[in-house]
């Protein structure tokens, strides 16, 4: 097998689509989120805490659960998570993006994460592997989003769970209109952009404004459409954010209906949040046991 800087163990298929080609090269530039510089282990604990979204997850998932982050980028929440007897590993195809995860997992010898260098179509993992299965911003990269849920489908034990973040389609729509922006404006589409000022380091401002304005390929969804996914793969709706972001528990309770209406999603396209954070969802399954 061959091994990137006899660092990472690579698995990518000798042919891989053009479109994943395509996003590897971008992403093993642009290195996303990247990384503080010398950024050591607390700043990651303090932000996967304060975040409600990975904090619940952190607080829900067994200490001892296998976990798998497709297209972990440079691995924050994979680093994160890595806590206590759980394992986790990372796969991405970008070699740049694992590279930097790996120089972090090792600078701060965290034992229990692994990366790998691996398209989301082709994973090296037999089925039923993983308790939860992540993808944070990522299927909406790839030539076929709902292909590529079904390849994680087939990784995720029966009763495990798959957090999957995407685009929105209409909570992203002035984004849609920074991207039209920046072929004008170009890198200075960065001082419109609320989250752009909020950033410290260079580093991770720049990953930012070419992630977010400049992305050589992306799709966007609405929750009804994943719902959809998840009917036709025999997964169980557990969870939606921001629609269902109340207090209480993330994964606890399956839900038998989903019960967003059209115009509380098309409503996104107004809500601040959504327009700060780039108009994103997170849908959260369950396989049946
Ligand atoms: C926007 S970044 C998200 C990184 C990380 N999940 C996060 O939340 O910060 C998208 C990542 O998906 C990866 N990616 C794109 N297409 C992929 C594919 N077909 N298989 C695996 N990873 C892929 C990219 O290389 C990139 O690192």
């Amino acid at each position: 097998m061959p091994w990137i800087e006899d660092k990472i163990p690579d698995f990518t298929p000798e042919f891989m689509d053009p479109t994943s080609l395509k996003m590897a090269s971008f992403y093993d530039e642009i290195k996303f989120p990247n990384f503080d510089g010398l950024e050591n282990y607390s700043p990651i604990y303090s932000k996967g805490r304060s975040n409600t979204f990975t904090s619940r997850l952190d607080d829900e998932i067994r200490w001892n659960a296998k976990i798998l982050g497709v297209g972990c980028g440079t691995g924050p929440l994979s680093l994160f998570l890595g806590r206590g007897d759980r394992e986790v590993h990372g796969i991405d195809i970008s070699a740049g993006s694992l590279l930097m995860a790996d120089e972090f997992r090792e600078l701060n010898k965290l034992e229990n994460n692994f990366f790998l260098a691996s398209d989301v179509f082709n994973m090296p993992y037999s089925k039923e592997t993983f308790d939860l299965v992540i993808s944070n911003g990522v299927l909406h990269h790839t030539m076929n989003p709902k292909k590529a849920f079904e390849a994680i489908v087939n990784v995720l034990k029966p009763g495990g769970f798959i957090a999957l973040g995407l685009y929105h389609k209409y909570g992203r729509a002035v984004t849609f209109l920074k991207q039209r922006l920046a072929t004008i404006l170009d890198q200075k589409i960065g001082l419109l952009d609320y989250h752009t000022g909020n950033l410290k380091s260079e580093g991770k401002r720049e990953a930012w404004v070419r992630d977010q304005f400049f992305n050589p390929h992306e799709s966007s969804h609405t929750p009804q459409e994943v719902f959809r996914w998840f009917t036709d793969a025999n997964i169980e709706f557990v969870n939606l954010l921001p629609h269902f972001d109340q207090p209480g528990f993330l994964l606890s309770e399956t839900r038998h209906k989903f019960d967003v209406s059209r115009l509380a999603d098309l409503c996104l396209a107004l809500d601040l949040q959504q327009i700060r954070e780039g108009g994103f969802f997170i849908t959260l399954g369950k396989k049946p046991l």
